[in-house]
This record gives structure tokens, C-alpha cells and sequence, in this order.
């Protein structure tokens, strides 16, 4: 059965490759580095997957890190992601690594940049999707802690996309990382932050004018101030957003209540992502197909989704073209299906 939303060309920008370890592989790495769990099985471990909050799943997310610690399980992991993104029409991913807590355990900064990066080429060879490293500093701790790590990755440079921040947001606001994002962009470096996920408004406010930052990550808080809806709009400043994510850790009530179909109709820049696939039961093209099918997204609003990510994306403005084009190529096909409609978008005819 065709499936017209895989087929979709579009940009991951938001999703970190620790979140991308399931159950299962979490297991296969745990055994082949002798590593204990806490838990019996891989199914055991996906019914702990019930989140109350932001915190409660980081919690989670770093226990699970500890499984982390060859070149080669890196190299796994990436490649499992990346192949995975493939299949669901990604053709560009821009991938979150926050090292800090793994380069706090012991495992080498080399290790860990040799695995993701040789992944990243095997992927490109074997597939042809283009993949971006954005490395993310966990805002819980110092802002001496970030500048440190930026000093650590500088030896790959010329093999990162960007760096973004991640973690714990409420208390750990933008401007505390003013200099690391300074350094950032001095350097040249495209960055981008989480923010207004659960923290306020406020923080999107501080990154957007403070750290002036090129993306924000989340945003969805971004509608309870309407002057900062519209300084996003007219400074055309990307959100990228997390639906099933934002599900999970009760950011929202119920995927119904999202706020994403009037961040569409308000003019935003938003695009829709997975953030940590297994954690939040979908990857990207499922949080695509929830949001068509729960939202009531049409054919339009969903390729302005997919035009949306290209434009967003840290890649030449000729690559950001060609991937519009793609979703207007997409677009032309799936209208011409006679019984076209959002449900088709499931399970769209087989002849085209
Ligand atoms: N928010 C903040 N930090 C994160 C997330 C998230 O959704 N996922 C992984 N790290
Ligand atoms: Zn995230």
C-alpha cells in the first residue's frame, strides 16, 4: 500500500540521536557491553515509557545513555536513525548530540564524533540522504560547561552543521548562555535553541533577541503573546515542532488541543518533527500522519509543513530550493489522485 506522507520529501530538524535508541537496541548494547538494566525485557522497558513531564523522560533519556560506549554503538545508532528517516522521505536530517553527560562517564569525545560521523557518510552513500550534526548543550548545566564542550567538538569543525541546547528549560533560561551562543555564531555556526516547550514565553523572546538565534526548537508557548507571534512571523524565524512529543510530556492535553493548526494559520514558520522517536511511539512521518488525520490538516497545510522544514533547514539556499521543489513535484501528484482527500494521505492510491 502506497503511503503518501513517507513519500513526502522532508527536513528532521529536530531530533536528538540518543532519543533515537529503542527498546530493542537499547538491549542488543547493553549486552554486548555488559551493561545491567533495570529493567527484564525491551517490552517492560516501553511501559516505562509513561512521561508526567519534561524531566520525568530525561530521566529516563540519560539511564538509558549509559549503554552508549563504543565507536561502533554511535555507528549503529545513527545508522539505524538515519535509515529509518530515509524510509519515512526524509532527505535532509539535522541530528542533536549532547555529549556532555557520555563524555562525563568516561567514553572519549573522539569515540563518540568517529561513530556519528562515519555513519553519517555511510548513510549518505548508501541512500543518498544528506545528514547534519548540531551539537547540544544541556542547559541543567553551566554556562562554562557549554563553552567547554564547544572547545572539546572544534576539532570537527568543519563536520558540524550547528549547535543547538536541550534539557531541563524551566529555571535554565536563554540569556544564561548568552556567551556559548556568542561564541557559537562568531565562529560561523548556525545555532538554535529549545525554548517555550515548557518554559515561557519569555525564553523565546530572550533567544530570538539575546542569543539571536536562527531556529527555535518547541516554540509552541510562542501563542500566549501575540507580539512575539508576530516578531516571529516577520522575522520569519523557524519553530520547529514536536506534536507527539509535546503529547507525551503533557506540554499539551491531548494532540486535539495542539496548537499547531493556529501557528500554521498565524503565518509561522513551523514544521513538524520527531524529537526522540521511540520514547514518543512516532517517528516523523507518523507525527505527520497524527497531525493530518487528528488536526485535520489539508493537502496544502501539510506541504507547506514539508516546504516549511527545507526553508528551516542549515543547508545552501540551492538545496532549500530543490527540496521545495520535491514538495511541489509531491503536491502536483497527490492532486492528481481523483479521490484525493486527507484520508487518502494514509493510504494513497497505489498508482501513483
Ligand atoms: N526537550 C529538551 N531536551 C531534550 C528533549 C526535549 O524534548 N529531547 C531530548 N532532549
Ligand atoms: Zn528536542
Amino acid at each position: 500500500m502506497q503511503d503518501l506522507i513517507a513519500r513526502l520529501p522532508k527536513a528532521e530538524l529536530h531530533v536528538h540521536l540518543e532519543g533515537c535508541l529503542d527498546p530493542a537496541l537499547m538491549f542488543a548494547l547493553a549486552r554486548r557491553n555488559g551493561i545491567s538494566l533495570r529493567w527484564s525485557s525491551p517490552d517492560e522497558l516501553r511501559a516505562a515509557y509513561r512521561f508526567d513531564n519534561l524531566q520525568s523522560f530525561l530521566d529516563l533519556y540519560y539511564e538509558g545513555c549509559r549503554v552508549l560506549v563504543t565507536e561502533q554503538d554511535f555507528h549503529d545508532l545513527t545508522l539505524q536513525y538515519l535509515r529509518q528517516a530515509h524510509g519515512d522521505g526524509v532527505v535532509r536530517a539535522e541530528m542533536f548530540l549532547g555529549p556532555q553527560g557520555l563524555i562525563e562517564r568516561g567514553v572519549a569525545i573522539g569515540t563518540i564524533m568517529r561513530g556519528v560521523l562515519g555513519a553519517m557518510r555511510a548513510a549518505t552513500a548508501e541512500c543518498g540522504i544528506s545528514a547534519g550534526l548540531l551539537i547540544s548543550a544541556q542547559r541543567h548545566r553551566s554556562a562554562a560547561d557549554a563553552l567547554a564542550l564547544l572547545d572539546q567538538v572544534l576539532p570537527w569543525a568543519e563536520q558540524i552543521t550547528g549547535f543547538g541546547m536541550g534539557g531541563a528549560e524551566a529555571g535554565n533560561p536563554p540569556s544564561k548562555f548568552a556567551g556559548f551562543f556568542r561564541e557559537c555564531r562568531s565562529l560561523g555556526f548556525p545555532v538554535t535553541i529549545h525554548a517555550g516547550e515548557e518554559g515561557p514565553a519569555a525564553y523565546i523572546r530572550e533567544a530570538i533577541d539575546l542569543l539571536q538565534v536562527d531556529r527555535i526548537d518547541h516554540g509552541v508557548a510562542c501563542m500566549s503573546d501575540p507580539a512575539l507571534v508576530r516578531d516571529l512571523v516577520a522575522r520569519g524565524i523557524p519553530l520547529t515542532v514536536c506534536p507527539l512529543s509535546n503529547v507525551r510530556l503533557k506540554v499539551v492535553p491531548s494532540l486535539a488541543a495542539h496548537p499547531l493548526r493556529a501557528m500554521l494559520d498565524s503565518g509561522l514558520n513551523v514544521s513538524v518533527h520527531s524529537d526522540d522517536p521511540p520514547y514518543f511511539d512516532g517517528t516523523i512521518a507518523e507525527n505527520y500522519r497524527q497531525c493530518e488525520h487528528g488536526l485535520g490538516l489539508s493537502v496544502e497545510q501539510i506541504a507547506t509543513l514539508a516546504r516549511n522544514s527545507f526553508a528551516a533547514a542549515f543547508m545552501p539556499p540551492d538545496d532549500k530550493a530543490r527540496g521545495c521543489g520535491a514538495v511541489d513535484a509531491w503536491c502536483a501528484q497527490a492532486s492528481d489522485c481523483a479521490d484525493f482527500g486527507p484520508s487518502r494521505l494514509r493510504t494513497g492510491p497505489t498508482s501513483h
